[in-house]
């Protein structure tokens, strides 16, 4: 049984030829991705074994033809001493270099057909194969055998998964990754702790006091907007500059707590709202309030008003309950968001975003991860700034055993924090000055190699950590990606959750207020320059000076203190947190 959502002549397999028999070429399998014996995350267990003719829609992502072009268009359209500085790339362009080669096609496709697909579908603008095949043709193509998984707080939410895949050997240089194999979806909100306050709705005198000037209490946006200095800003090109917010796992930003939390917190701002898309089945439930949602939206709002807010649902969180139906399992949020956004024009693509998403690190195989990760740098090299929450757990939560069957402890980044084609925000307690919050997540990946934009700050802190009474020797990659980048307030932030205010705490918090002021930002460098900031690191690390150092606290984890803000970069609070009329002076 074989289902193909579109049709398409599939280009004629003319030169294609082997002089190696097929049999013999596709059954000589080399591993793609593996995981040692176990799931690669406790929330997974065994369930059962899936009929095997149940369809799954499996997508096979082509190897690019040129993706190292690509990172030579970023690197310099970022880098701001460049004379190519700002010139980002068009839609067309990006798709042109990120197109699999003839060849690659070619023998993807000839591997398909062997299999008896007879019509197999690549998009001009697309590097992906979609494929919906019986899970016993899935196993025989990756000689792999498929289980299905239960949640451990939820054995309804299934997923269909596989603990190794494997392809024909000549095949590892033509596709990047499968999916849905190894990937188990651990995605969790970077928000650490929230709490309802008894403060009634109807008492229409809170507004006064809970606009404090200052965030030394609490945390709303008129203090946040006079502690980073945006205050003074009147945003002028905002429909060109827009800003959109990624939400994941079912959160539904709510419209009546929008219009609640800005009557309450940003007075004289009557009309704020924002535009839900709904990406890969996602839904817009208005009676159900997503806390980090709401967080996301209201202090997005509080920080970019009255740039343009997108909030995109992103559905396909892991359920897998196999009925005939509804009978496949493609849920790959990162991916299906990525894929969707990659579509719209660069006048329609936001400039500014803001995730407050992640997984261990270890749990992101490592294709997925790359595969995820590069198209972030597609995202920059259109112009596009794109910020994530570091993580709440510090240098890493529970007991930091690693998952490669060797039960080691060592500190745990995140991803998609440890990407290094975004910008990624810790977070801040305290004003006068600001210090560490204990939770912000920061550290070393160890799958994504050290960028140079970062050498010189991080080299810096390594020298110091090297010669301290906790060096971490072997805790951590000394290169590997450091991060956050920069952080901000991230305690105590009053947030309206189904008509209540809640106070929320964690980098979810944090990424969205540096998100909205590098929006004002990407507004102000439009209107004085003509372009919009594109991906922001390099600019970042080569203006220190624009940032508040943060040089006191650390952030615990793994039973060690964890590392300790200092003078400089750190992995804690990153450069500091943002000085936008610093920022201004710099763009
Ligand atoms: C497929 O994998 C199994 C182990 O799961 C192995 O025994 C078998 O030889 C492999 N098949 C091929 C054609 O490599
Ligand atoms: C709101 O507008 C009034 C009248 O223009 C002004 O006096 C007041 O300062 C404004 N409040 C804020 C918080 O901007
Ligand atoms: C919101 O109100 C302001 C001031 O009245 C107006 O300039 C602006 O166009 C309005 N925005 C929207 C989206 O309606
Ligand atoms: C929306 O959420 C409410 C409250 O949880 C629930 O009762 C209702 O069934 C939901 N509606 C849909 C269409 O899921
Ligand atoms: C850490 O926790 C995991 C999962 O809960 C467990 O499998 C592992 O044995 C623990 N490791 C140590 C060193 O306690
Ligand atoms: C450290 O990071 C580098 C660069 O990504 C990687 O090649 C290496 O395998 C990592 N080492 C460890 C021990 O994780
Ligand atoms: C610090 O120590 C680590 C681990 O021993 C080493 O890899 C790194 O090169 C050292 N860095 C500096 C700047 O001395
Ligand atoms: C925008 O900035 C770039 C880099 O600083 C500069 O080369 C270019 O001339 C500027 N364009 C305008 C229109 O000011
Ligand atoms: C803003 O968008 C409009 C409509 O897409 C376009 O005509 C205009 O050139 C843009 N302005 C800038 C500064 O990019």
């Amino acid at each position: 049984m074989l289902i193909f959502p579109v049709l398409l002549a599939l280009a004629p397999l003319a030169a294609f030829a082997s002089v190696v028999p097929r049999s013999v070429l596709y059954n000589d399998f080399l591993t793609k991705h593996s995981w040692p014996a176990g799931s690669p995350s406790p929330s997974w267990k065994y369930h059962s074994t899936p009929d095997p003719n149940t369809p799954l829609t499996i997508r096979i992502g082509l190897r690019p033809s040129n993706f190292d072009q690509l990172l030579g268009h970023l690197s310099e359209t970022s880098d701001p001493y460049h004379s190519r500085y700002g010139a980002h790339l068009t839609k067309e362009h990006v798709e042109e270099l990120m197109q699999p080669s003839e060849e690659t096609k070619m023998e993807v496709t000839d591997w398909l057909n062997w299999h008896g697909m007879d019509n197999v579908e690549i998009l001009p603008s697309s590097r992906y194969i979609t494929l919906v095949i019986p899970v016993s043709l899935a196993e025989t193509l990756l000689n792999t055998t498929y289980h299905v998984y239960a949640h451990t707080s939820d054995s309804s939410n299934q997923i269909i998964r596989t603990m190794e895949y494997s392809l024909p050997r000549h095949l590892h240089a033509h596709i990047n990754l499968v999916s849905p194999t190894t990937y188990f979806g651990n995605m969790r909100s970077m928000k650490k702790s929230s709490f309802l306050k008894s403060l009634g709705l109807g008492d229409s005198d809170a507004s006064n006091d809970m606009t404090p000037s200052s965030c030394s209490t609490i945390i709303t946006p008129t203090c946040l907007q006079d502690l980073y200095h945006t205050a003074n800003y009147t945003p002028s090109l905002t429909t060109n500059a827009s800003f959109g917010i990624a939400g994941y796992l079912e959160e539904y930003a709510i419209r009546a707590d929008l219009a609640t939390f800005v009557t309450k917190f940003l007075p004289n701002t009557t009309n704020a709202t924002f535009t839900t898309v709904l990406v890969n089945g996602g839904k817009n439930n208005q009676s159900e309030p997503g806390v980090e949602a709401n967080l996301d939206v209201q202090y997005g709002t509080g920080m970019a008003y009255p740039i343009p807010m997108y909030y995109y649902s992103t559905g396909g969180s892991p359920r897998y309950v196999p009925d005939e139906f509804t009978p496949t399992d493609t849920n790959e949020p990162y991916l299906d968001w990525l894929d969707y956004i990659l579509t719209l024009s660069n006048g329609d693509l936001p400039k500014t975003f803001s995730t407050s998403y992640g997984d261990d690190e270890q749990t992101v195989p490592d294709d997925y991860a790359f595969e995820v990760c590069n198209k972030f740098a597609e995202l920059g090299a259109r112009g596009a700034s794109v910020l994530f929450s570091s993580g709440d757990d510090g240098v890493g939560g529970g007991n930091c055993s690693t998952n490669d069957g060797t039960n080691t402890v060592l500190f745990q980044p995140n991803f998609p924090a440890s990407c290094p084609y975004v910008t990624t925000v810790g977070s801040t307690v305290g004003i006068s000055p600001e210090t560490a919050a204990s939770f912000s997540a920061g550290g070393f990946s160890r799958l994504f190699a050290q960028p140079s934009y970062q050498s010189y700050a991080v080299s810096r802190f390594l020298t110091a950590l090297n010669s301290s009474s906790t060096p971490y020797t072997g805790l951590y990659n000394a290169s590997g990606r450091a991060y956050p980048d920069v952080s901000a307030q991230g305690e105590g932030f009053q947030v309206v959750i189904g008509g209540q205010v809640g106070s929320v705490g964690g980098t979810s918090c944090s990424s969205p207020t540096v998100a909205g002021i590098i929006a004002l930002l990407n507004d102000y460098k439009l209107a004085t320059n003509g372009t919009t900031l594109g991906f922001l690191n390099p600019l970042l690390y080569a203006n220190a000076a624009a940032f508040n150092d943060i040089v006191s606290g650390s952030n615990p984890g793994c039973g060690t203190n964890g590392f300790e803000a200092t003078t400089g970069w750190d992995p804690v609070t990153g450069l500091g947190t943002p000085d936008f009329v610093k920022l201004q002076s710099i763009v």
